[in-house]
């Protein structure tokens, strides 16, 4: 699972869609931790959708992630700032790729 201390075990390195991705990066195998109030591990997620599908709120949008071992696609949050902290996609990813921080 992601692990929910993610902001004091990683550093910042970048952005994507004005998201912070949080390393260790090295494309195309290892993407990192995408967002903080709604944290994405892209090294977890497998695609499932279902957090994107769920979403009362529209924060996820699709991403192609070519040659990543675990899915070509994943979910960027890039609206996290929409988040109402339901926990649905929390609840619903089959392998506890999200982390969400209500407050
Ligand atoms: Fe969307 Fe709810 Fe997840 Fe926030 S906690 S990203 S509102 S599903
Ligand atoms: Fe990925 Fe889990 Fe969503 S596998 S696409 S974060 S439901």
């Amino acid at each position: 699972p992601i692990d929910p201390n993610f902001e004091t075990n990683r550093e910042p390195v970048d952005e994507n869609e004005g998201v912070t991705v949080w390393g260790p990066v090295d494309p195309p195998e290892k993407l990192g931790i995408h967002g903080t109030h709604v944290a994405v591990d892209f090294d977890i997620c497998i695609g499932d959708g279902a957090c994107l599908e769920d979403c009362p709120v529209d924060v996820f949008s699709w991403v192609d992630t070519p040659d990543h071992p675990e899915s070509e696609v994943k979910v960027e949050p890039a609206r996290e700032d929409q988040c109402i902290d339901c926990m649905l996609c929390v609840d619903v990813c089959p392998v506890d790729a999200i982390d969400v921080d209500p407050g």
